[in-house]
């Protein structure tokens, strides 16, 4: 029993602890109800009855030695300084962050901006809430007109003479109105119709209106720049071809095609075999509509064009649903992290 004892105290005087965990493991491997210590105690019983005080007295200091080492490793680790855990290590590599990209709407609007100002067309901007003068009356689209079937508009319920705007033809007039000749401007933005959303039709889209109103401005001149744009947009190689058109604010005016950008003029499923596709609608501003924004239509002419921002970027980059535009769908938007 003696040796059992002073074998004990060795053991408990000899221990150091590494962690919290280690000393919670020795507490019970002396203490606990199957410890080493309390086994000793059990054995008290058989010890002989002369020898029972000292041995009792040599349990009990074993037993406080015990529980004061316990104590006192217990206490070091409480004191122990932990790291505070909202201290910022200043030292710690900056986790990544994803790089996000240009939305392709973003990406193709910056391009047909850059393509027209180096020829000189500013970039101007109109209200997405319009009246109905300048979104249809002024564009020489009066109410009674058949053309208002041509979009189909939302109307703002508390005021019947304010649409969303349908079409980005409505700056035209503010332009217009707002200065004088020569005028040479782009006016990008997004417009709105009451259509079913579907892969061709949305009832968001973006458009881009060009106007120039100078002296002398011709057809030619009209030609001469789509021409440009085309080539600029969708490459060197690109043909375009006018075909004849009804627009009430433009008189004459056209379609334009340029020379699929897939097959190049031969023939496939994009271009559904024509080697045709078509992307705006343009024109000479009808004298009326001059005459309506206070221009003399005697001394001045101009063009219009307009088209569909989604229409040029579904051809750019071969998308071929209207809606992916709209969804921010990272999968699809992330497609564009190397175009510039
Ligand atoms: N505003 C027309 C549309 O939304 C597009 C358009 C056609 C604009 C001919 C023009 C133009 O400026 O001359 O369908």
């Amino acid at each position: 029993m003696k040796n059992k004892i002073d074998e004990l105290l060795n053991e408990i005087e000899a221990f150091t602890a590494s962690s919290q965990e280690h000393l919670e493991e020795f507490r019970i491997k002396i203490l606990s109800k199957k410890g080493k210590l309390t086994q000793l105690f059990d054995d008290f019983k058989l010890v002989a009855p002369e020898l029972r005080k000292e041995v009792g007295q040599q349990l009990n200091e074993l037993k406080n030695k015990a529980q004061d080492k316990i104590n006192q490793l217990k206490e070091t680790f409480e004191n122990e300084v932990k790291p505070d855990e909202n201290q910022i290590d200043l030292t710690l590599p900056a986790e990544g962050l994803g790089i996000g990209s240009r939305h392709p709407l973003s990406l193709v609007r910056g391009q047909i901006v850059d393509i027209f100002s180096r020829i000189g067309f500013t970039v101007s901007d109109g209200p997405e809430i319009e009246d109905d003068w300048h979104n249809f009356t002024a564009l020489n689209t009066p109410h009674d007109h058949p053309a208002r079937d041509m979009q189909d508009t939302f109307y703002i319920s508390e005021n019947p003479d304010m649409v969303l705007r349908t079409q980005t033809s409505s700056v035209q007039v503010h332009i217009m109105e707002g200065s004088t000749p020569p005028i040479r401007t782009i006016s990008p933005g997004r417009v709105y119709r009451n259509e079913a959303v579907s892969a061709r039709a949305h009832c968001q889209f973006h458009q881009v209106e060009g106007l120039y109103i100078d002296k002398k401005v011709s057809f030619a001149d009209l030609k001469q720049t789509l021409l440009y744009f085309s080539k600029e947009m969708f490459g060197e190689e690109t043909k375009i071809r006018l075909r004849p058109s009804y627009f009430p604010f433009t008189e004459i005016s056209a379609e334009m095609d340029i020379s699929c950008p897939f097959c190049k003029g031969k023939g496939c499923n994009i271009c559904k075999g024509a080697g045709w596709v078509e992307i705006l609608g343009c024109g000479m501003v009808d004298p009326a509509v001059l005459d309506n924004c206070k221009i003399d239509s005697v001394k001045y002419t101009g063009f219009a064009f307009g088209m569909g921002i989604e229409r040029i970027t579904m051809l750019k980059y071969q998308i071929d649903d209207l809606r992916l535009f709209f969804e921010n769908d990272v999968r699809f938007l992330k497609q564009f992290h190397s175009v510039i």
